[in-house]
Order: structure tokens, then C-alpha cells, then sequence
């Protein structure tokens, strides 16, 4: 990749000179390489469209495709409208598109009954050519056949369309509909429009459904008009509309299908472009109206769409690459591409909050915890600490409000929870790694312990089930009696696993506030999940073959015994089973006991002996990843990548992420092997291409040799620039194995490195071959484990006994969490 090549490589050699840093810097524009239609086809339910980064305003075309999750697919399915609320990469029912516009040339025979209204007649004019999409950071332009070309643009709490009608004739009244609708036809009863007859104003909201959650949300919206003149205006309902009536309310449906209604609007000419400019408000018309005047004050989408751009430019200039001599752009464009996912979701609602107003952030479409825990939450730790401290307080701010730390949250409604509290390891994560400004630690203390501690009437939407269980019997039973609590009585593995590692998360927060004996108690719960062992537990593939491996985790009764579920139920060979929140599903979530073998992610070396030593755990790693019983498609698999670093086998890390990157992470419309779920994804590529991959609740990045020659993180905190820097590096990828290593010029063996790495401005040297070396293998090179490794040179064959730990760690901050 000679051209970036040259240019990073000026960009990085004055980086020691604060003066000309930004002259040199400004020649490398991150933006070349983000491609926003990755994932908008093949289930990876990306949001294509234009936002700022965390913006509410989100516009894009929505399709009718089966997986529009995200609003807009390329997979041949037609345009249903223009909407400015979105989710990116979600699973559920599609979230928001509310709201949508839909432009015609003309209505046949000038008569306004002859325009299709109903989203569902209006399609066939929605047909596209995919060669008519452009998607850049903060813009979205498409043709539609029938003849609109429609560009958009948006600010924080508005967007901005440009209609413009290439093929229309002199006396063409172009019309432009607006949909009291959402993407999943959710809209309850009394959603309600009026026209404004001399300016043309829409004003209006409508109640609806979150898409993975309960209750309702209402929003509101404020959208005006410029370019011709107005003909005439008036509302919709079902398929005829009138001119003389301004007003309309509407029922939800009429025996069970959504009713169409909303408000449309003619221009005298066709000749010239219409602008249509939509604020959004979850607090009122007023709101949405004033949101949109005051961030968007001309009728000009090159603009926002530059100055957005500009916002992008920023947010990802941090991360500069020198990418080596032969790198493919495909590289460069994944790694971009995904940082770029990382800052799309959570979205900031801050001032749009209408539940409660306590001057804290509040940040919504936390979609969900479970995925965004593990590499997102902390990539955002590095590239954006400001955003991520604002997320922080408003899930404290949730807490205080709600009675709980969510798992799942959007639309400003309770989402479900897939396993454990996971917002605990991301409160884990966050104070280890010294976020501060504003964070009240006291309170989300208190939140991470009354997860642990009080079970919530609605366990499926907060907290933890079983509690009682969990404290009496140290796991949750299969089928247990909990009548405290509610939700989906099935993955008593996972849980138990999740429940575990979590207490974990509380212990380290505990011990940095100087709590003790609350350190000491979760410490001990945190090993919770000895107790789902099975040591004699074989698995069988379904033809019958013995896959060789003894000893895998299990779900019991509450009378002790043992349940059994094939281990490899919900494995990626596993089509058949239900494996997600039904009341049918498995004792593990979206996922088999195999990988989830692998999920104790505080005591690598307990696991270790478990498994009967480095050896055996690192054959099981393998065939896991060789069999494909693991799903890189999902997100249990990602810190498995990297899971011989705690065998004593870096190298093998190494290997294996080049095993997925880029089989499965391809810069195209159906690159992505899953739902991005948010951006987490996106972080999974942006971490392992950087070199280094967190073990999220730790203050702990394994290290593998970044894909490019070198990295550099400038830390927005600090504004120290950490780089790590391979010698050697092959674009063919055979010299992956460090040899050695150096850190701020001094040997460095250890084969994972703490946050001060980015906060401090570190520079790690990687020198590579073609062969596994020694580099990283020792047990003092290990990353830290709860237990001490190798705590029994002989390996075990069954669980050892329940026992107190005495945490040990080799230093690193986490050893200074305990001292
Ligand atoms: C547009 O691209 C998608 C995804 O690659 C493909 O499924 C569809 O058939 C394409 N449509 C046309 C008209 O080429
Ligand atoms: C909708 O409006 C009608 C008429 O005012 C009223 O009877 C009904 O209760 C309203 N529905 C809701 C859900 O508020
Ligand atoms: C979030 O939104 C609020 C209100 O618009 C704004 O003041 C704040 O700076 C935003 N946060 C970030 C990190 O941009
Ligand atoms: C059974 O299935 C496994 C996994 O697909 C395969 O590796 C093995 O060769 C199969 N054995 C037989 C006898 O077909
Ligand atoms: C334990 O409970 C299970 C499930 O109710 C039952 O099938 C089993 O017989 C019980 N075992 C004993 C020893 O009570
Ligand atoms: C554990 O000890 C054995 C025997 O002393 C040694 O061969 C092995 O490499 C050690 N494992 C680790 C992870 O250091």
C-alpha cells in the first residue's frame, strides 16, 4: 500500500514534534477507508446511513428486506421511505425508522389519490440501482427508478433530505408523504400529524414498541419544507388523501393491520430541488421543531455533510497506521470501517430524556450489554474515554432512576437480558482503567452489588434470576424454584458462568475503594462456576463419533444432580436447537457449553488445570476453533481468539485471529459473519488488526503482532501516542510469531501489557519470524489469573474441591488492586 504508506509514515515520524504534527497528520484522511455499507447485507444489520458519532438523528432509506434492522439493506430488496431513527447492527425486531418520508415526481393524472400511500403499495416505486447509493461518513444519497434522487445529511436531533427529480416533466407537483410509521409497524393507537396549510409544517408523534424490550416510547417530530412553491397539502389515511383536511389522529389498526395514515405535501414544480428538514424529540413537537432549527439553519446538505465528515475526521484521527509495504486496502478498509462502528451506537439522548432530568448524560440504544461489553465499551476506553465517562454516568444515572444497571436498553425502554449482569464488567473495566471525570464510583458500586444481591421482580429485563439459589447452592439449578423473581427459567450454565465472572468484576471495584472484606466476598462467589463441572462428561458429535474431549461444564437440579445437556447443543454444528431467550431454549445462551468452557475469563489457570495442563487446553482450544463448534459470527467466540496467551502460547493467538481476519471480515455489503450488534464487531476487527485484544473487567490487552506495520493511538486524554511497531513485518502474514519484543526500548517478555500502554504513550517494538519462539511462554509472562498457574504440576481429572483463594498476581495493576 505504497500511497498510504508514504504519507502515514511522514505522519508518524514527527509525532515527537508537537509543532508539525498536525500539518504532517492532516495528509492521512481516515475517512478514504471507511465504508459504511460493510454489513448491509447478509444478516449484518449495519446502519448505512448518515449520523454524527452517538447521533439520535440517523437518516437512511429503509428497505423491506427480512433483516432491516438497520434500515437500508443491499440485497435486492426496494426502498419503503426515508426515516432519521435508527439502531445499528441489531438483532430483535428493526428498531425506529420512524417517521419516513417517500417523494414522487408526480401523482397520475395530477390527482393526489393517484400517489401510492400505504408502505405496503408504495414499495413497487422503491425499486434502486445499487450502482445509485453512496455512503460516506455523514451522507447517504440514492436513485430510486421511479425517479427521486434523494440525498441526506444530519445533525445531532435533525436531518436534512434533498429531493431532486431528474426525469420530471414541466408541469410535474412533485409530492413528499410523511408515515405516522416505524420499521416494525408498531405504532399504538392515537398517533397523530397536523399540516401547517401556509408554511407546509408537519408536526406530530406517534407511540410504538422498542424492538428487544417492553413498554412503549413516543416520539416527536417537526419537519419542514423549502425549494418550490407549496400546491397544496393535506393528510393521508390508507390509500386516499385530502387537501381540505389538516389534522388527523389514527388508530393503530383495524383487525390487526396498521393502519397508513400521515400528512402530504405538493410543489408547484419539479424543476428545481425540495429540501424536507426533520427534527426528532422524544420530549415534544416543540422540541423536535426547535432541535431542528437550530442545528440545521440552511437548506444545504453539502454542508452538514462536510461539517459531519469534518466530526468523523476527528473522532478517528487518533488511530494513524503505517500499513507496510503490500498491505491490501481490504485491510485498511475493515480496520477503519470498524472503529467508525464503534462510535455509532450507544446513541446520546442527553436533553432528550423524558423519563427523568437530573443533569446527568443519557445515552440509549445500549443494544446489548452482553455484545457490547466484551470489545466495544473498552475499544471506546482508548479512542474515545470522554464518550465512554458519559455512557459510564448515564448507566449510573439509569440506576439511581430505574432501581438498575441495564443489560439491554433501547428506546428508553428495559431490553432483555441475555445472561449476567454485564454492565458490572463494564463498570469493572472503566474504573480499573482510571475513567474518572464526574463518574459518583460510591453509586455504581451500590448498582453492581444490588445486581448480585437483590433479585428484581422482572429478572428479564434487570439484574440476576435464581439468587437465592446462587447463594444457597452456588450455581443456578436447572428448573429452579425462584418465585422472587421473573424470566426465561433456561441458561442455568451460562448464567452461572456469567454470575460468576461478574462477582469477579464487583471484587476489583470493591478492592479499589478500599471495601475489603466485599473484595474478598465476591472473590469467593467469583469462583462460583467450579460448581457446574462435569469432570467425567463426554461429547459425541451427532454421528456418533467421540470428539475425544472429557470434562465440560454442566447444568444440575437443585437437588444436585446432575441435568444433561449435550455439549454441543447450540454449537455452531447445531441447527436445530433453540439456543435463544424462548421459554424452550437451552441451558446455554446462543451458544455450547464447549465455548462457554472456555468463559471464566478471571481464573485462565484454574481452567488450565481443569483441562489437564497448557497442553490439553490448548488441543481443545484448537479443535473447538478447527471443528468449527465456535461462531465468530457471535461474540462468546471472540475472546477465545486469544485464549492461548494464557497456555504460554501467544503465537497461537496470533495464528488463529489471521484464521478469521479476513475469511470472515470482508469489506463488502455481506463482509460481516453476524450482526454487528452495535459495533461490537467492528471493535473485534479493530482490536485484533491493532495487536492487541482486551480481556474486558481486566485491566489486561493481550498482545499479538498488529496487521499493519504500525499502529499509533494518541490518547485523548493524555495526548501521549502510544505505538506498537513490528520488525520484520510480512504483508503476507507467515512472519506472525514475535520473537522479541521491547517496551520503551527495555526487553519485554510479558505477553500482555495494562492500559498504561496508551495512557502513558508507550512504545511496544514487535520483532517477528516465521516460527513460534520462546517470546511470551513462561509462566512470569502469563497474564494474571486468580489462582496462581500451575498451582499442581500433575493435571486434575476432576473438579478440585471448593476452596478460599488467595489471589496472586505477578504485578500489573491488577496485582495492585489486591495489595
Ligand atoms: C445489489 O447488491 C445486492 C448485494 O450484493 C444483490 O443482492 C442485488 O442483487 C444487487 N442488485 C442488483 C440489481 O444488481
Ligand atoms: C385514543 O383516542 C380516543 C379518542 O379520544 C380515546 O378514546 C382513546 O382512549 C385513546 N387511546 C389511547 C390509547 O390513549
Ligand atoms: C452528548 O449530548 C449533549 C447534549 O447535546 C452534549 O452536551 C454532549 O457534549 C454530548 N456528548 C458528547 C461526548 O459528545
Ligand atoms: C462425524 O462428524 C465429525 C464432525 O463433523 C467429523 O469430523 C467425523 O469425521 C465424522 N465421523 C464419521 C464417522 O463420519
Ligand atoms: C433430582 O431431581 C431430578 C429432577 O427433578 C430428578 O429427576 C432426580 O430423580 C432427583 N434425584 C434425586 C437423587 O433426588
Ligand atoms: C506447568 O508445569 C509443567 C511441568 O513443570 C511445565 O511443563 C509447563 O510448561 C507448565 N505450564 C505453564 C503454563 O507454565
Amino acid at each position: 500500500m505504497a500511497k498510504l504508506n508514504g504519507a502515514v509514515k511522514a505522519a508518524s515520524l514527527v509525532y515527537g514534534l508537537a509543532a508539525t504534527t498536525t500539518v504532517q497528520a492532516a495528509s492521512f484522511d481516515p475517512l478514504t477507508y471507511v465504508d459504511l455499507l460493510i454489513g448491509s447485507s447478509n444478516g449484518g444489520n449495519v446502519f448505512p446511513g448518515a449520523t454524527l458519532p452517538y447521533g439520535m438523528a440517523k437518516a437512511v432509506a429503509d428497505t423491506n428486506s427480512g433483516s432491516n434492522q438497520g434500515g437500508f439493506t443491499l440485497d435486492g430488496s426496494s426502498v419503503t421511505g426515508f426515516s432519521v431513527m435508527h439502531d445499528s447492527g441489531t438483532g430483535g425486531s428493526p428498531s425506529l425508522g420512524n417517521f419516513p418520508l417517500f417523494p414522487y415526481t408526480s401523482c397520475p393524472g395530477g390527482e393526489v389519490d393517484g400517489c401510492s400511500f400505504p408502505k405496503n403499495d408504495r414499495v413497487k416505486f422503491g425499486a434502486f440501482s445499487n450502482e445509485s447509493v453512496v455512503a460516506k461518513p455523514g451522507y447517504f444519497g440514492i436513485t430510486l427508478n421511479s425517479g427521486a434522487k434523494v440525498e441526506m445529511t444530519t445533525s445531532q436531533h435533525a436531518a436534512l433530505f434533498k429531493f431532486t427529480f431528474p426525469d420530471a416533466g414541466p408541469d410535474d407537483k412533485p409530492l413528499i408523504l410523511q408515515d405516522l410509521t416505524d420499521l416494525s409497524n408498531s405504532r399504538q393507537d392515537n398517533g397523530t400529524v397536523s399540516v401547517d396549510g401556509d408554511t407546509g409544517r408537519f408536526t406530530g408523534n406517534a407511540v410504538f414498541v422498542p424492538s428487544f424490550g417492553t413498554g412503549t416510547y413516543k416520539l416527536y417530530f417537526c419537519t419542514d419544507f423549502a425549494g418550490a412553491d407549496i400546491y397544496d397539502n393535506g393528510i393521508f389515511v390508507n390509500s386516499r388523501a385530502s387537501a381540505d383536511v389538516k389534522d388527523l389522529t389514527i388508530s393503530r389498526s383495524i383487525n390487526g393491520y396498521p393502519l397508513p395514515g400521515g400528512a402530504f405535501i405538493r410543489f408547484a414544480s419539479a424543476q428545481e430541488p425540495i429540501y424536507a428538514r426533520t427534527g426528532i424529540s422524544f420530549i415534544s413537537s416543540a422540541q423536535a421543531c426547535s432541535n431542528a432549527e437550530k442545528e440545521i439553519t440552511e437548506w444545504d446538505v453539502d454542508k452538514y455533510a462536510s461539517e459531519a465528515a469534518d466530526v468523523w475526521r476527528e473522532k478517528l484521527s487518533p488511530i494513524t497506521i503505517e500499513a507496510g509495504e503490500g498491505v491490501g486496502d481490504d485491510y485498511i478498509k475493515s480496520f477503519y470501517s470498524g472503529i467508525y462502528r464503534t462510535m455509532v451506537n450507544p446513541q446520546n439522548y442527553t436533553g432528550e430524556n423524558p423519563l427523568w432530568d437530573d443533569g446527568e448524560p443519557y445515552y440509549d440504544s445500549f443494544y446489548c450489554i452482553w455484545d457490547l461489553f466484551r470489545s466495544q465499551m473498552p475499544f471506546l476506553t482508548i479512542l474515545d474515554p470522554t464518550t465512554l465517562t458519559e455512557q459510564i454516568r448515564s448507566l449510573i444515572s439509569i440506576y439511581k432512576h430505574t432501581g438498575w444497571l441495564p443489560d439491554c436498553r433501547m428506546s428508553l425502554c428495559p431490553g432483555y437480558t441475555q445472561g449476567g449482569s454485564n454492565a458490572d464488567n463494564v463498570l469493572a473495566d472503566a474504573y480499573l482503567k482510571g475513567l474518572k471525570d464526574g463518574i459518583d464510583w460510591e453509586k455504581g458500586y451500590e448498582a453492581v452489588v444490588k445486581d448480585a444481591q437483590v433479585e428484581p421482580y422482572a429478572w428479564s429485563t434487570s439484574g440476576r434470576g435464581g439468587i437465592d439459589s446462587w447463594k444457597r447452592l452456588g450455581y443456578v439449578p436447572v428448573q429452579d424454584f425462584d418465585y422472587k423473581g421473573f424470566g426465561t427459567m433456561t441458561r442455568s450454565i451460562s448464567r452461572t458462568l456469567e454470575y460468576s465472572y461478574n462477582d469477579f468484576a464487583i471484587s476489583q471495584i470493591a478492592g479499589g475503594l478500599g471495601k475489603k472484606e466485599d473484595q474478598e466476598k465476591y472473590i469467593e462467589s467469583s469462583g462460583n462456576w467450579r460448581n457446574l463441572f462435569k469432570a467425567d462428561q463426554t461429547s459425541f458429535f451427532s454421528n456418533g463419533t467421540d470428539t475425544g474431549f472429557k470434562g465440560f461444564f454442566q447444568a444440575k437440579f437443585l437437588n444436585e444432580t446432575w441435568f444433561t445437556q449435550d455439549p454441543l447443543m447450540c454449537s455452531n454444528l447445531d441447527s436445530k436447537s433453540i439456543c435463544s431467550l424462548q421459554n424452550s431454549g437451552a441451558e446455554t445462551f446462543e451458544s455450547s457449553t464447549w465455548e462457554y468452557g472456555f468463559f471464566v475469563p478471571h481464573d485462565q489457570a484454574s481452567l488450565l488445570d481443569l483441562y489437564g495442563g497448557p497442553d490439553s487446553f490448548v488441543d481443545r482450544l484448537s479443535y473447538m476453533h478447527d471443528q468449527q463448534i465456535t461462531y465468530i459470527g457471535n461474540e462468546p467466540s471472540f475472546l477465545t481468539v486469544f485464549q492461548y496467551h494464557y497456555a504460554g502460547r501467544p503465537a497461537l493467538s496470533a495464528e488463529r485471529s489471521h484464521f478469521y481476519i479476513p475469511k470472515y471480515f470482508a469489506p463488502t455489503p455481506a463482509g460481516l459473519p453476524g450482526n454487528d450488534d452495535s459495533g461490537a464487531m467492528g471493535s473485534f476487527v479493530a482490536f485484533s488488526m491493532m495487536g492487541l485484544f482486551p480481556n474486558p473487567g481486566q485491566d489486561v490487552y493481550l498482545i499479538i503482532p498488529p496487521f499493519f506495520e504500525s499502529v499509533s493511538i494518541k490518547s485523548p486524554v493524555t495526548g501521549k501516542t502510544a505505538t506498537i511497531r513490528n520488525v520484520n513485518f510480512d504483508p503476507t502474514y507467515k512472519n506472525v510469531y514475535i520473537q522479541e519484543a521491547t517496551l520503551d526500548g527495555k526487553p519485554y517478555t510479558k505477553n500482555w501489557i495494562d492500559h498504561s500502554f496508551f495512557t502513558e504513550g508507550k512504545e511496544l517494538v514487535l520483532t517477528l519470524g516465521d516460527k513460534e519462539s520462546s517470546w511470551g511462554t513462561q509462566v512470569e509472562d502469563l497474564p494474571p489469573s486468580l489462582s496462581p498457574y500451575n498451582s499442581s504440576s500433575e493435571a486434575h481429572t476432576t473438579a478440585p474441591a471448593k476452596r478460599s483463594y488467595v489471589p496472586r498476581f505477578d504485578g500489573g495493576i491488577l496485582g495492585m488492586m489486591f495489595s
